[in-house]
């Protein structure tokens, strides 16, 4: 029996990076980036076009993009938080982006100093561009649930803002809780009403660990439809401009879940526990959700 699909986005070598005391090399995320192909992600977020004065972390993603595979094995995608950003992505050959819209003024201002409408017409065009240019946009609903300068986010908002973004033709819509601030009764509401308007097919789900119901918020999403999900080598991850923002979900943790019970990941565990190895050793801390330490001790 063919068992269903759930895709995993991994975004260690950005979300995961971005944050991180010790700044890697193009050479040390390349090599990460290997091994986390060597386990069979197949959907990468690679970096971000962002200012290097703002995110040193991600400087040289224009270097990374010129090392890795052309070949179509794997899909991978950079952020990009203004025109500038997307001109530079596609010069410099990328052929997915994510464009982030914060749902909440303040949240916008900090992280990329414009406003709420100035973000959306922000996306807007750069959903344009992409249309012409045959690049794929994933729309990010950054702080979807709640703003660590605003507060709860009530669900309307974000059913608005998934209406303007969807019908602008985003390639797909990334609903993403930042900060970690959501449960799966929050997550369930939404995601039954975003995929009851939407469909799942362009829907994802992007969670931070901070509360310990990251992989609770996963199961949620699951049982609304949800077929696509971010997470994060290790649990890697967080925002600099989110006061509060812990790592995301652990890569490892949802695929475990999703293995256990019996939907396919294509993932290769023992080559991603590799990768979580590999990263702890680049970063210098420990790294790892919880299937880390139980797989290493208890696989066969
Ligand atoms: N990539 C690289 N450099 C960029 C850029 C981009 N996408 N957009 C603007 N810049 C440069 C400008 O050229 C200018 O450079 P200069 O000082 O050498 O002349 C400088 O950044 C300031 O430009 P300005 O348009 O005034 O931007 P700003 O100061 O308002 O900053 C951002 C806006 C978006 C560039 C900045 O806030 C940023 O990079 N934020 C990072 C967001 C992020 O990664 N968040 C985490 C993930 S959601
Ligand atoms: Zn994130």
């Amino acid at each position: 029996m063919n068992r269903e699909q759930v895709v995993i986005n991994e975004v260690g070598p950005r979300d995961g990076l971005q944050t991180q005391a010790r700044t890697l090399t193009v050479e040390q995320r390349l090599q990460l980036i290997q091994a986390l192909m060597a386990a069979n992600l197949r959907h990468l977020e690679v970096g971000s076009f962002v200012s290097p004065k703002a995110v040193p972390q991600m400087a040289n993603t224009d270097q990374l993009l010129a090392r890795l595979p052309r070949d179509g094995e794997a899909e991978f995608s950079v952020l990009v938080p203004n025109i500038k950003g997307f001109e530079l992505a596609a010069a410099a050959g990328a052929s997915v982006v994510a464009v982030v819209v914060s749902a909440t003024e303040t949240m916008n201002q900090r992280n990329i100093n414009m406003s709420l409408g100035e973000t959306l017409d922000t996306a807007r065009a750069i959903i344009g561009l992409g249309h012409e240019r045959g690049v794929r946009v994933q729309a990010y609903l950054s702080v979807a649930f709640e703003c660590p300068f605003e507060g709860r986010v009530p669900a309307e908002v974000i059913r608005d803002q998934a209406d303007q973004l969807m019908g602008w033709g985003a390639d797909e819509l990334v609903i993403a809780d930042t900060i970690g601030a959501a449960d799966p009764a929050a997550v369930r509401g939404l995601m039954n009403t975003l995929v009851e308007t939407h469909g799942a097919a362009r829907l994802a789900c992007h969670f931070h660990d901070t509360r310990a119901m990251g992989l609770a918020n996963v199961f949620a999403a699951i049982e609304s439809g949800v077929r696509r999900f971010d997470s994060s080598i290790g649990g890697l991850g967080g925002c600099p401009f989110a006061p509060g923002a812990k790592g995301n979900v652990a890569t490892e943790d949802v695929v475990m879940m999703c293995e256990q019970m019996g939907l396919a990941t294509g993932i290769d565990m023992p080559a991603l526990l590799r990768a979580v190895d590999l990263v702890s050793e680049l970063t210098g801390s420990a790294q790892g959700g919880r299937a880390h330490y139980w797989l290493s001790n208890n696989a066969a």
